[in-house]
C-alpha cells in the first residue's frame, strides 16, 4: 500500500510499504478514504521528537472497514467509520470510562511509530469496537476528520478551562486546535473569547466565529479589558515555553490554565511560587476522543458547533510532501489540509 513516511525532519515522502495485517481478533483493517495533517505531525516534521527509524505518519482518518477479527461486534466489512486518533485497549478499567488517556496500557496515538499511520491507504485498528465510530450518512468529511482529534482537543481544552457562564477566556494559537477551542469556549458559555495568534488571517477566522482577535504583542490590554483581574481562563493550543508562561501570568488569580498544545521534550520552567500565591490551576490533557463523541456528535450534526472553514486545502495523498510544506508555513490561507487517498 502507499503511505506517508518521514525519516528525517522536513523530509516527507509517499512510498510503498507492506499492507497491514489484522491486529488480533478484536481488530479491523480500515481502507482510508480521507486523512488530514495535524500540528502534532509537524512535531516530527520540525524535529521536536527524535526519529530513530522511518515512521508512517498521521492519526486522523475515516474510511471503510475491509476486514474484521472474529471478536469485533459493532462493525462489519463495508461499514463507513471514523477512527479515533488515540487508541486504548478497550478492555481495562481505564477504558471503561471511554477515555483512552486512562487506559492502563497507556494511550497510543496512530502514526507515532507504534501503530500504523493514518496517512496511508490501509490502517490496522486494534480493539476496533473501542476505536471506531460508525459514520452517520449526514456527517461531512471535514466534521468526521475533526472528530478524530482536533475538535475533541479544542473541546476538552475549553471544558477543562472551567470558564464560568458569562466569563472570559483566552485561546493561544489559532491553528485548527485553537480555532476549535474558540468555538467550543463560546458554545460552553464564555461571554468573551480573546483569540491570540501572530497570523492576522487566523485571527480573522476566529473573529468570524465571535472571538476578539489579538496579536501576541497586544496581550497587555487584557488586564484592563477584564477589569484589572485578568481572564477567567487561558487555553493554550500552542504549548511552547512562551505561551505557557504568558498563560500562567495572564490568567486571573484563582483562574485556570488549560493546556492542549504539545510541548517539546525539554523541561518547562514552571513558576511554582507565583502559581501557588495566585492560586492558579494548571491542567493539561491528550484529547479524550471516544469519551467526547456522544456529547460532540449531536452538536456537530445540528450545526451548534460548526466545523466549517477550518480545512483550507484538499490535496491527493501523493502530494503529501507539498502539503506538509504548506501546513508548516502556518500562513493565513493554509490552516489544515485534507489528503485524499
Ligand atoms: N492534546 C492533544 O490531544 C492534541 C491533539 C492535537 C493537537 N495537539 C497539539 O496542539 C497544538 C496545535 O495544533 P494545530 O494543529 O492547531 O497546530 P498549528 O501549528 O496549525 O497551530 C499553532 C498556531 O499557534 C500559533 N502560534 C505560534 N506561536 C504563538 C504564540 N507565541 N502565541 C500565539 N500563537 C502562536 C501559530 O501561528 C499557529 O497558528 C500542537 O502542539 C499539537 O501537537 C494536541
Ligand atoms: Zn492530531
Ligand atoms: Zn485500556
Amino acid at each position: 500500500m502507499r503511505s506517508v513516511l518521514i525519516e528525517n525532519p522536513g523530509e516527507v515522502r509517499v512510498d510503498t510499504v507492506d499492507d497491514p495485517v489484522l491486529p488480533g481478533p478484536d481488530g479491523a483493517i480500515v481502507q482510508v478514504e480521507q486523512t488530514a495533517i495535524c500540528g502534532s505531525d509537524l512535531h516530527f516534521y520540525e524535529g521536536d521528537y527524535p526519529l530513530i527509524a522511518p515512521i508512517s505518519l498521521g492519526h486522523e482518518a475515516f474510511g471503510t472497514v475491509v476486514e474484521v477479527g472474529s471478536q469485533v461486534r459493532e462493525h462489519a466489512v463495508g461499514d463507513r467509520v471514523v477512527v479515533s486518533s488515540v487508541a486504548g485497549c478497550g478492555a481495562c478499567d481505564g477504558c471503561s470510562t471511554l477515555d483512552p488517556v486512562t487506559c492502563v496500557q497507556g494511550p497510543v496515538i496512530f502514526g507515532c511509530g507504534v501503530l500504523g499511520g493514518a496517512q496511508s491507504e490501509l490502517l490496522a485498528v486494534p480493539a476496533a469496537d473501542f476505536q471506531l465510530l460508525s459514520m452517520p450518512d449526514d456527517l461531512g468529511a471535514e466534521a468526521a476528520l475533526l472528530l478524530t482529534d482536533n475538535l475533541v482537543t479544542g473541546w476538552a481544552g475549553a471544558r477543562r478551562a472551567d470558564i464560568p457562564a458569562g466569563g472570559s477566556a483566552v485561546v493561544m494559537g489559532l491553528g485548527a486546535v485553537g480555532l476549535c477551542a474558540v468555538r467550543s469556549a463560546l458554545a460552553l458559555g464564555a461571554e468573551t473569547v480573546y483569540a491570540v495568534d501572530p497570523v492576522a488571517g487566523r485571527r480573522a477566522t476566529a473573529a468570524a466565529s465571535g472571538a476578539v482577535g489579538l496579536d501576541p504583542s497586544e496581550l497587555g490590554v487584557l488586564t484592563e479589558q477584564t477589569g484589572g483581574r485578568g481572564p477567567h481562563a487561558v487555553i493554550d493550543a500552542v504549548g511552547s515555553d512562551t505561551t505557557m508562561s504568558s498563560a500562567l501570568s495572564l490568567v486571573r488569580a484563582g483562574g485556570t490554565v488549560s493546556v492542549v498544545g504539545v510541548h517539546d521534550l525539554n523541561p518547562f520552567p514552571f513558576p511554582a511560587t507565583m502559581a501557588l500565591i495566585r492560586s492558579v490551576t494548571l491542567r493539561s490533557t491528550t484529547a479524550p476522543i471516544q469519551q467526547a463523541w456522544p456529547e460532540l456528535l449531536p452538536l456537530v450534526r445540528s450545526g451548534e458547533l460548526s466545523t466549517d472553514g477550518i480545512f483550507t486545502h484538499r490535496m491527493p495523498l501523493e502530494h503529501a510532501a507539498a502539503a506538509y510544506a504548506r501546513v508548516a508555513e502556518r500562513s493565513a490561507d493554509c490552516v489544515k489540509v485534507i489528503l485524499e487517498v
